[in-house]
Formats: C-alpha cells, sequence, structure tokens
C-alpha cells in the first residue's frame, strides 16, 4: 500500500529557528514585464548577522529561471553555491555582500495566483507566505526586512497603468512603445508584503484629510466597466483610517494608499504595503449585484487590510509560525471595527453572535479534527495550510480574551506599548503577550496556554443552592480532549463572564467572596485558572438562573443542564443579549438532536409547543432589533447540529431541521407573514444597519414561508423576485423559489427563474458565482446535478471563486446530498482535489479539507470515503500541500 502513496514532503518546526545569517538592508529591482517572460534584475545589500548560527548565506528561489548571479561584482561559478530544492547556499561569503541576481519567470504559466501571475491580461502578485521566492531568489522569510525601489517597465498600450508599494517617484517613456513608473517604499517590510500591479486599470480617487491635518490620496483599482462599483470600499477605507486613528492612536504612515480589484485571487485580499491587493468579492458592490452580506464583507475585509498596516506591516511576525500575531490581533480589530460602526448595543451583539457562529461551526471543527493546531503551530508541512480558522478566528478570540481581563482601557494600554517596544520589528506571539501583561501588571503566565494547546476546552458548570443560608454556589470545571501530537492537557486561564437571574429574568447584585471589592455589579468576570473551582455567591434571596460565558467571553463549549422554562427566561430576558441567542439555540438543539434520533428509529415526529410559543414571543417582539430577532430564529446548521453527535448521519439531520422548520412555519404562518409585510424596506436601497436587519428578517421569514408549499408564498416570492430592485431582495427570492417544494408548474416557473437570473446577469462574474452557488446547495441538487452545473460554459476549476461556488458549496455546505450512501460524492470530490492540484495546490488543498472529519461517519460511509482519500493519496505529483492535509486525514 504504502508503496504507491508518494514520501510525506518534509515537517518544519518552530523550536528549529535560527535567525538569518545575513540581513538586507536595500533592495532594487527592475521588471521588465512580460506576460510570457518577465525579466527580473534584483540588486540586494545584504551584511552578515553575528548572532546567527547560521553561518551559508541562504537564499530560497521557487520556478525561476536564473539567468545571472553576481556578488559583489563577480559572477559565481557553479561551484560557489549549491541548489537544493528552493534553498540555495553560498558558504564563506564575505561580511558585506551585494547580490545582482537576474531571474525569468513565465507569469502566463502561472496558475498557483502564487508569485506574479496573469489575471485577464494584467499582472498581479501574491506573495505571503512564500510568493517572493517564485520572482527572484531571496531570503524569503518575514524576519528579513528591507527598504525596496522597484522599477517597472511595460508596453504602454497594454500595460498603461504601473503601481508598486510605497511612493511613485518617477515615471515616463522608454521610446520603443514603452513606459516606466518607479516606485519607492519608505518602509522596512518583509518580502511577503511586495506588489506589483500592471495593465489596464482604472480608479476612483479621493483625497483625504487625517486627523492630524496631512492630506493622502486613496484610490480603488477596478478593470473598467467597474467604476459604478467601488463607492462602498472606498467609504470602508475612509471609514478605516478614521477607526484606527479614534479607537488605536494610529495614523496612515503613507502619502497615497491604495486598492487594486483582482477577479482571480486564492484568498480574501492582501496587506502589501501602500498596494492592496483584493478579490474582487471584497471590492466590487452596488445594489445591483451585491448582497447585504457582501456589504458587510467588503467592509471587514478592506478595514482587514487596512488595520494590517500596523499589526502586521509595522510590527510584523519573526517567523509563519506566529502567524496568528498579525492575524487573530487584526481580525479582532476588524471586528471591532465593524461592531462600533454599527455602534447600537444589540448591533455589536449581532455581529458578536455572527462571529461566534463561524468560530463555532468552522473553528471548533478544526479543532476536533486531524488537522487541529495551536494558535500557535509547533509545525507544518505548507504554510499555507495553515490561513486556518484557527489562526484566524481562534487567534481573535485569544486577543478578545486580553481585552476582556484588561478591560477597555488596559487593552488600549497593552496595544500602546507593543507599538512602542516593536514598532519596525519582526516579534512573536509571546512579545504581543508580555507586552500586555506588563502594560497592567498582571500575571498572564497561564495565558500562555492558549497559544500553546489546541482543541477547544469545555467548562462544566454545576450548581447548588441553600435556601437556609441563601448561598448559590457554582462549581466550574474545565477539560480539553487530546488533539494530534498533544494527548494531555494543562489548564487555560479562562474569562467567564456571568450573572445570575432571579425569577422575573432580572440581574442580581452579585456578591461573590473572590470578587469582593466588585460586591453589587451584576456583571462579573470569573477566571477559572484551575481545573476546578467553586465561586460562592452570599444574599441570594432565591434560587436563580445562571447566565454565564456572557458575550461568549471565551472558546469553550459550556456545558450546563438547564431546564426547558430556564432556557425560555433567559431567553425572554437575559440582559446580555447574547446569552438571549444562545438559550433559543440550546432549545433548538435540544429539540433537533432528538428529533434526528426519532427520525433514524422511524417514529413519528412533533414539535412541542413550548419551543414554538418561544420562538412566537421572539418573533412578534417589535421592541427587538430585526436582525437579532432573525438570529433568534435561525436554526442551529446542520454542522452545528452533527457536532452533537459521536456518529453523523447527515440526511437524519437533514429531515429532522427541515422538518422542525415546517412545523414552525405552519404554526407561525401569521406571524411570519406579518413580519414579511413590516419590514419591507421600499425606496432606494442603501446598506445601513436598520434597513439590512429588515431585509434579513424579512428574507428568513420568507424562506420560512416557503418551506410550507401553498400557492400563495409562492406567488410571494415569485413577485419579490420580479419586482427586486437589489441583490439581496432577489437572491432570496431566487433561493426561496429553488427550495420550494410545490408542484411541477412550480417547479418550472422556478427554473424559468433561473435561467432568467443567469441571462439578466450572466456578465458579472460575481453574481454567476451566486449562481451556481444557490443550486450547489438547494436540497434538490445531488452529485447529477452538480456534475451537469459542472458543464455548464460558464463553469471553470481555473478560477477560484468559481470553483468554490459550485464544488466547494456542495462538498461543504449540502452534507444530505454529498454524503449519498453510494459514496459518489466521496468520488467526485476526489476528481476535483486532484484536478485542482494540477492547476493550483492553495485551492486544492482547501477542498481537500472537506473529508477531515471522516472517522465522525457511520462504518459504510467512512470505507467510501477512505478510498477517496487514498486515490487522492497515490496521485503523481501531489503537491506538499494537498500532501499535507490528506496525509494528516489518513494518519
Ligand atoms: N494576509 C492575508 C490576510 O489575511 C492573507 C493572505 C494569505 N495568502 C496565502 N496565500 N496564504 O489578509
Ligand atoms: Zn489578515
Amino acid at each position: 500500500m504504502s508503496n504507491d502513496i508518494a514520501a510525506t514532503p518534509p515537517t518544519i518546526f518552530r523550536k528549529d529557528y535560527v535567525a538569518p545569517g545575513f540581513w538586507v538592508d536595500t533592495v532594487e529591482m527592475g521588471f521588465d514585464l512580460d506576460l510570457h517572460e518577465t525579466h527580473v534584475a534584483t540588486r540586494i545589500t545584504m551584511r552578515r548577522n553575528h548572532d546567527s548560527a547560521e553561518k551559508d548565506l541562504v537564499l530560497f528561489g521557487a520556478s525561476l529561471k536564473l539567468l545571472q548571479l553576481r556578488m559583489n561584482g563577480v559572477n559565481l561559478k557553479k561551484n560557489a553555491y549549491t541548489i537544493d530544492g528552493e534553498v540555495m547556499r553560498i558558504a564563506n561569503a564575505p561580511d558585506e555582500v551585494t547580490l545582482e541576481i537576474e531571474t525569468l519567470i513565465k507569469p502566463l504559466k502561472n496558475t498557483s495566483l502564487s508569485g506574479l501571475y496573469a489575471s485577464n491580461g494584467n499582472f498581479i502578485t501574491q506573495c505571503e507566505a512564500e510568493g517572493f521566492r517564485k520572482i527572484t531568489w531571496f531570503p524569503d522569510r518575514p524576519d528579513v526586512m528591507a527598504k525596496y525601489t522597484v522599477m517597472l517597465r511595460a508596453n504602454k498600450k497594454k500595460f498603461p497603468i504601473l503601481l508598486g508599494n510605497g511612493n511613485l517617484i518617477e515615471e515616463g517613456d522608454l521610446g520603443d512603445g514603452r513606459h516606466f513608473a518607479k516606485w519607492e517604499d519608505p518602509f522596512k517590510k518583509p518580502s511577503y508584503l511586495f506588489a506589483l500591479v500592471a495593465g489596464k486599470l482604472v480608479c476612483q480617487e479621493e483625497n483625504y484629510t487625517l486627523k492630524s491635518g496631512r492630506s493622502v490620496l486613496l484610490q480603488v483599482w477596478v478593470e473598467d466597466g467597474n467604476l459604478d462599483k467601488t463607492q462602498h470600499a472606498m467609504d470602508s477605507l475612509k471609514n478605516s483610517i478614521r477607526w484606527d486613528e479614534e479607537r488605536f492612536g494610529l495614523e496612515l504612515d503613507l502619502d497615497r494608499f491604495m486598492i487594486v480589484a483582482t477577479s482571480d485571487f486564492n484568498m480574501g485580499a492582501m496587506e502589501n504595503k501602500g498596494l492592496n491587493i483584493f478579490n474582487t468579492k471584497y471590492v466590487l458592490a452596488n445594489s445591483r449585484i451585491a448582497t447585504d452580506v457582501d456589504y458587510a464583507g467588503i467592509e471587514s475585509v478592506v478595514g482587514h487590510e487596512y488595520f494590517h498596516n500596523w499589526t502586521g506591516n509595522r510590527v510584523t511576525c519573526r517567523d509563519w509560525f506566529q502567524l496568528s500575531l498579525k492575524e487573530g490581533l487584526t481580525v479582532f480589530r476588524d471586528q471591532e471595527f465593524s461592531a462600533d460602526l454599527v455602534g447600537t448595543t444589540t448591533g455589536r451583539a449581532v455581529k458578536r453572535i455572527e462571529d461566534v457562529r463561524v468560530l463555532r461551526q468552522v473553528q471548533f471543527s478544526e479543532d476536533a479534527g486531524p488537522m487541529a493546531h495551536p494558535v500557535r503551530p509547533d509545525s507544518f508541512v505548507e504554510i499555507n495550510n495553515f490561513y486556518t480558522v484557527t489562526i484566524y478566528e481562534k487567534g481573535s478570540e485569544v486577543v478578545r480574551m486580553y481585552y476582556t481581563l484588561l478591560g477597555h482601557e488596559g487593552f488600549r494600554k497593552g496595544m500602546d506599548l507593543y507599538f512602542a517596544r516593536h514598532d519596525g520589528q519582526a516579534v512573536e506571539c509571546d512579545d504581543f503577550r508580555a507586552a500586555m501583561a506588563d502594560s497592567s501588571g498582571r500575571d498572564l503566565t497561564q495565558f500562555e496556554r492558549w497559544y500553546s494547546q489546541s482543541g477547544t476546552p469545555r467548562v462544566k458548570a454545576e450548581t447548588t443552592y441553600d435556601a437556609e443560608t441563601q448561598t448559590y454556589q457554582l462549581t466550574l470545571s474545565q477539560s480539553c480532549p487530546a488533539t494530534p501530537g498533544q494527548d494531555e492537557k494543562l489548564p487555560f486561564h479562562i474569562p467567564v463572564a456571568m450573572g445570575l437571574l432571579d425569577a422575573e429574568g432580572k440581574d442580581i447584585a452579585l456578591h461573590c467572596d473572590a470578587y469582593s471589592a466588585l460586591a453589587g455589579a451584576t456583571n462579573l468576570i470569573l477566571e477559572l485558572t484551575e481545573a476546578s473551582q467553586t465561586f460562592t455567591f452570599t444574599g441570594v434571596a432565591a434560587k436563580p438562573v445562571p447566565s454565564l460565558l456572557r458575550n461568549f467571553s471565551a472558546p469553550v463549549l459550556l456545558d450546563i443542564e438547564y431546564s426547558d422554562e430556564e432556557l425560555g427566561l433567559l431567553l425572554a430576558n437575559d440582559s446580555d443579549p447574547f446569552n438571549r441567542w444562545e438559550a433559543g439555540q440550546r432549545l433548538a438543539t435540544r429539540r433537533l438532536v432528538k428529533l434526528t434520533k426519532a427520525v433514524q428509529a422511524g417514529e413519528t415526529l412533533e414539535l412541542d409547543s413550548m419551543f414554538i410559543e418561544a420562538l412566537r414571543a421572539t418573533l412578534v417582539n417589535e421592541s427587538l432589533d430585526p436582525s437579532f430577532r432573525e438570529l433568534v430564529l435561525t436554526l442551529p446548521s446542520e454542522a452545528m447540529i452533527a457536532e452533537e453527535f459521536d456518529v453523523v448521519d447527515p440526511q437524519a439531520i437533514h429531515t429532522a431541521r427541515q422538518f422542525v422548520r415546517t412545523a414552525l412555519t405552519q404554526h407561525l404562518r401569521a406571524e411570519f407573514l406579518s413580519a414579511y409585510e413590516a419590514n419591507l424596506t421600499p425606496g432606494q436601497y442603501t446598506p445601513d444597519a436598520i434597513s439590512m436587519a429588515k431585509r434579513a428578517l424579512k428574507n428568513l421569514a420568507l424562506s420560512y414561508l416557503s418551506a410550507w408549499s401553498d400557492e400563495s408564498t409562492f406567488e410571494l416570492a415569485q413577485t419579490q423576485f420580479d419586482e427586486a430592485e437589489n441583490m439581496t431582495d432577489r437572491l432570496a427570492a431566487l433561493s426561496a423559489l429553488t427550495n420550494f417544494h410545490g408542484t411541477e408548474t412550480q417547479a418550472n416557473a422556478a427554473a424559468q427563474s433561473l435561467k432568467k437570473f443567469y441571462k439578466d446577469f450572466k456578465k458579472e462574474a460575481l453574481v454567476i458565482d451566486k449562481w451556481f452557488m444557490l443550486q450547489a446547495v438547494a436540497d434538490t441538487t445531488d452529485v447529477a446535478k452538480v456534475r451537469e452545473l459542472m458543464e455548464h460554459k460558464a463553469f471553470t476549476l481555473g478560477n477560484p471563486n468559481r470553483a468554490r461556488s459550485l464544488t466547494f458549496s456542495f462538498c461543504n455546505g449540502n452534507p444530505s446530498r454529498f454524503h449519498a450512501a453510494d459514496g459518489s460524492g466521496y468520488a467526485l470530490w476526489a476528481e476535483l482535489v486532484i484536478e485542482l492540484n494540477k492547476i493550483n495546490p492553495q485551492v486544492a488543498a482547501r477542498l481537500a479539507r472537506s473529508l477531515d472529519r471522516w472517522k465522525k461517519y457511520p462504518l459504510h460511509l467512512q470505507e467510501h470515503m477512505k478510498l477517496a482519500l487514498e486515490k487522492v493519496a497515490a496521485t503523481k505529483k501531489l503537491s506538499k500541500d494537498v500532501a499535507e492535509v490528506i496525509g494528516k486525514a489518513l494518519a
């Protein structure tokens, strides 16, 4: 067996870090840009790092043709250096070195979208994490920071726009139909922040005045025809600049800040210094093509990349094991930015709930599978596989815990100290923790375990009440399951925000022995640091209902036994909106689990009135923000329900959840209809919080209504589709129509609408992505239908957005169909991973992860999955990206 599986690629360990043997001071580059063959000349001045154990001069390179290599003016002979894979070593280099390197690269042939590549005839770069080595030989590691000057030369007709990092210092004609632009970045940076863009682009631009009075030029560059879709990105950029000044005292340090949108991009966006490059998905928007969710996504990604300018660029990572230093912190910052922009308490809570939903559904699942890794990993095979929800979202939760523990002011002090100490440096996660500890005087030693231990901790809460002494005891115990390479875990430092509710649902003034200084508060942050701790509350007149882990104060699973009545009280009254929502989710999950088992046992399904009435009360409660009601009325996803089972039965889960949706509609039809009517947003589309909230509730109502098939709801959806004046409403209606379980006539009408939608938007790639995605997750879409859609002329695996829209959406978002009993879903998955592996290893490796949790399924499905995994494993020329994911799944 092991014979036909390719040798596992080498693992890189954090403990093996060695400082670079040479530092780089300056980098001068000259590009002769040609899509077939680009010539790159690089001059690097370097000096020996006498503190390093590394004596050789080490450079990295990949997919390069080396034309010339000179050291201090002398051509290096072949025997003066060695090349082994991506590593070049020059032994016996003098202490001061000037290297001159000439390389040849082929942008058009570069389908990996890493390094310098072509997109619709334009040049784009992506250098994080290790793409710069595909441009020239270089010490391509984040702790080597240097100043760059870059000369771009290209045909003026084909490439009228030439962009680089920093400031434009010179431009002009070269006479032969070619022109040049010279860019200088005044700040030292690691090579992964290098960028260039060249081609036919147009921009929306604006001069913006900073708080200090300095004026900066802001530009959003797009392909021709898209200038009517840049306003929201520009607004988001200005909001980001202002927010970072106000909340963190951080100013834009350049005279010019550019965003470029490309339709060929592996990830969301990239924070290259002064020249952010974005997936079009996170730039282009107008009411015709973008949904409310898209608008929100653009705001947060524009914010995210802008905030990296300080958290990532000015202070960067010493090595890639520290990736969460910049990513976790920057996600925290973009989450806070979006929350602050809404401003209201419920608005903040809604944002928090949405973020926690992603964390639980995707990160908790990652942490329970074969790719589980600490926020600061100890090893990896391919760093691109570690741009994960653990590094990003759990990393953000870890930063949020400092914020919770130190408070608003305390956290800001910590950030100030972090920048005071480390501006211009490449540092570690431990340096951030030290800044938080030193600025606050708190001992955060134990907090280090959040970085070193993987897995989701469980906190179990047990309570006793003694009426005689009016004493309430809360015992919190923590544990953490074994994860790959980590059998035993030590206790974490867990902030547990909490309150106690009386029988009316009011907060009780708290008197806790361990927090006597805060006597009388209604919200306490308990610090759980031992395996088990008991907190005693006195003066409690009657048995209270505990509200624990308010605002989701730590990324843990909370086990607590509540009665339905207690959950009902929390849902109706908790002063913490997060826990109100949480109580509703607990009520729903309990029922969905029971019903799934009933489906498996072939029993009749019934939904109890307590649950229906609790949801009815929320739905009709007009004092509650519509977006909050929408979240409460949204059932836990099938993926979330699956987490409740040791052995997952996707079809039973689907049936149970569909049953609950239908039963709710049956009982709450009138209320859903009134919610629909009450939340129409006539007039011109605006993506403001209030209108977005209304549309969210209205469209949720529509989706419920269409679960109960009848003529009038079909009409409602059809009319909304026909008359919609924005994409949010149009797409919601199309989804309702597509998922309608009605007559044949209705099915035909739905198919017509799908056709019309395609026809109306076929020139808008981002909308066609939605068209594929909507069909990929429809519960009538089986493997055969996906194969049929793959034959559609608009489908291609070569574009990541398109590949994701159909194939990823199906494998990850349509579990009851993907996990078909005959294994046909897995066979399709294997074909796709193998095909993508040839085109784009990073994208292939993402899809490869869809079978991560294969051991959680019944044996007959496991057998099919194992075959599919082994088929991929046995593929020739498997990238290390895919090999790592599959290897870990099969281990
Ligand atoms: N630093 C970018 C961001 O989070 C992500 C780039 C990751 N790209 C990659 N190929 N690994 O904003
Ligand atoms: Zn980032």
